[in-house]
């Protein structure tokens, strides 16, 4: 969706000088590469660990795997002989997988502002985000955003996207669980993305379309401050954590064929920073003149927009003092957006290991 917005604001990046306080230290990745993502190397191939170590015996395999199903009958051949056991996962063959994601998003950068880096961020923010701490139920365990009706939610529209990209690494690694690889991959696009470091457990598994949970547990985005409370104190966040949250806007932007909002957060929607919070506080935001839903634009520029939830958060007294800080320190804002995006994935998982990987991110 090529829209009238976003050629504003390239326009706009290629116009404005650099001492301008809206502009980003870095740009968009269709101008210019974030520090660290988007090396377009060919230094990390596809070759098949699965494929390899299975060796010779691959449809006698193929055929134990399609008979057993699921990720705990995955199996591969210690040399030329038997199955030494259940194949069990080692922090290296995650780091395959994340490597396989982080070259992918280099390589596929014919979408959207060049890279589907955002959209993944919201697959596994919507994936974890339907959890009730009070029944348990939901959460990134499961995956069920597979399945109708889940898929059908009207806050899921156009995460296919995030799935079908993710489809070609599930074929590689056929022994990571779907709930794995979509919290993963969202673990992996914050840093390729140039933010924080984000440590990751595995241990979910996938559930069947029963386990499919109920429409709205999603924030509706044309709400106040009292929703987001009670969206996210459902999860079980406080007030900061919320607003730390609410960063991840720095990256992406509303599409009018998803949500019916349209347009970035900020000049640099493919590189995390904390531009969101720095517009929310410096920039004045009017209600946009447009035949769609009620949004926000700069006064600046015109191109950028905030939803209702994001300038609920500067008018609320006490969100405003988590905004305010986050404005002035990147620093606390990547370190306490890490510790409460891991919090959000790991929601309802009954993980069997304390271990979190840290993983490599591509140079
Ligand atoms: C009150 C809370 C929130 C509301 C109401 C909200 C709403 C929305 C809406 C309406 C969109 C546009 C979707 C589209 O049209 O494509 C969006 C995009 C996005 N959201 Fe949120 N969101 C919230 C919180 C979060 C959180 C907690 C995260 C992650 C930690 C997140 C990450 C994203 C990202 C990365 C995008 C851009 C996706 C893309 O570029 O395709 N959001 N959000």
């Amino acid at each position: 969706m090529a829209s009238a917005a976003r050629s504003a604001t390239r326009a706009f990046l290629r116009s404005t000088p650099a001492t301008s306080s809206f502009r980003p230290a870095v740009r968009s990745a269709r101008f210019a590469l974030p520090a660290q993502g988007f090396r377009s190397s060919a230094r990390r191939g596809y070759a098949s660990e699965a494929g390899q170590k299975s060796g010779g015996s691959g449809a006698i395999w193929a055929f134990a795997l399609a008979a057993a199903g699921g990720a705990g009958a995955y199996f591969y051949l210690n040399g030329e002989s038997a199955p030494a056991g259940p194949f069990v996962p080692t922090k290296e063959d995650y780091q395959k997988v994340y490597d396989a994601i982080a070259q992918r998003l280099a390589n596929e950068t014919d979408y959207d502002d060049g890279s589907y880096g955002p959209v993944l961020v919201r697959l596994a923010w919507h994936a974890s985000g339907t959890y009730d701490k009070m029944t348990g139920t939901g959460g990134s365990n499961g995956a069920t955003m597979r399945f109708a009706p889940e898929s059908d939610h009207g806050a899921n529209a156009g995460l296919k996207h995030a799935r079908d990209f993710l489809e070609p690494i599930k074929a590689q690694f056929p022994w990571i669980t779907y709930s794995d690889l979509w919290t993963l991959a969202g673990a992996a696009a914050i840093q390729e993305l140039g933010g924080p470091v984000i440590p990751w457990r595995p241990g979910r598994e996938d559930k069947d379309v029963a386990a499919c949970t109920p429409d709205g547990r999603l924030p509706d985005a044309s709400k106040n401050q009292d929703h987001i409370r009670a969206i996210f104190g459902r999860m079980g966040f406080d007030d900061r954590e919320m607003v730390a949250l609410s960063g991840a806007h720095a990256l992406g932007r509303a599409h009018t064929d998803r949500s019916g909002y349209e347009g970035p957060w900020d000049f640099s929607p493919t590189v995390f920073t904390n531009d969101y919070f720095k517009l929310l506080v410096d920039e004045k935001w009017s209600q946009r003149k447009w035949n769609g839903p009620a949004q926000f634009t700069d006064k600046t520029t015109s191109t950028l927009m905030m939803l209702p939830t994001d300038i609920a958060l500067i008018k609320d007294k006490v969100f405003r003092k988590h905004v305010d800080r986050y404005a002035k320190d990147q620093d606390a804002f990547f370190k306490e957006f890490s510790d409460v995006y891991v919090k959000l994935l790991e929601l309802g998982v009954p993980f069997k290991t304390e271990e979190r990987f840290v993983f490599k991110a591509s140079e």
